[in-house]
């Protein structure tokens, strides 16, 4: 079999790294975060690349470690931020690549996942309160769904068990 690459795109909260992490797990597969890989080649958390250099060189940092995780000639599981697929030529990237997999969780779920520790992690969240972070998952949401629209797969958070990715996927992955 040739190296295979499940690339998982989402708005934050929407649990990609959660459920890369056991899929990864029952495939016997690497799995990948893009957004640890960032911080080991910054040498930086994302909150303080944010605060040092801003979003744009963050922007510009996240394309460079997704595309050099995609060269790789290895079989993974890949968890993106949720910005990722939405810069650059990303989402057309990642679809070359891989097989990618949108999941689409609705706001309310994500704001229930988003609890404070969650939220101070997260710079694009982290000073807001929680009718401005509402607002800024509605804004991002409508910003962002054209983007991970264009996934091969997707998927509602009530089918997103590793058990039925696989049930549903390994067929398309041969
Ligand atoms: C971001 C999402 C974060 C992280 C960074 C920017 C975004 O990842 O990449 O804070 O633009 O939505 P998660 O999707 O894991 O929160």
């Amino acid at each position: 079999m040739d190296a295979k690459k499940i690339v998982l795109v989402g708005m934050p909260g929407s649990g990609k790294s959660t459920l890369g992490r056991s899929l990864a797990a029952k495939l016997n597969w690497p799995f990948y975060d893009l957004d640890d890989l960032i911080e080991a080649k910054a040498e930086k958390a994302i909150s303080e690349i944010f605060s040092s250099a801003g979003e744009g060189y963050f922007r510009k940092l996240e394309t460079s470690v997704l595309e050099e995780i995609l060269d790789k000639k290895e079989t993974f599981v890949l968890a993106t931020g949720g910005g990722a697929p939405c810069y650059n030529e990303n989402m057309a990237l990642i679809n070359k690549k891989g097989v990618s997999v949108y999941l689409d969780v609705p706001l309310n779920n994500i704001l229930e996942r988003l609890t404070n520790t969650q939220v101070a992690i997260r710079p694009l969240f982290s000073s807001l309160d929680t009718p401005e972070i509402i607002l800024k998952l509605k804004d991002m949401h409508s910003q962002r769904n054209a983007f991970y629209e264009k996934a091969k797969i997707k998927l509602r958070g009530e089918d997103s068990s590793p058990e039925l990715l696989i049930a549903n996927w390994l067929p398309l992955l041969e």
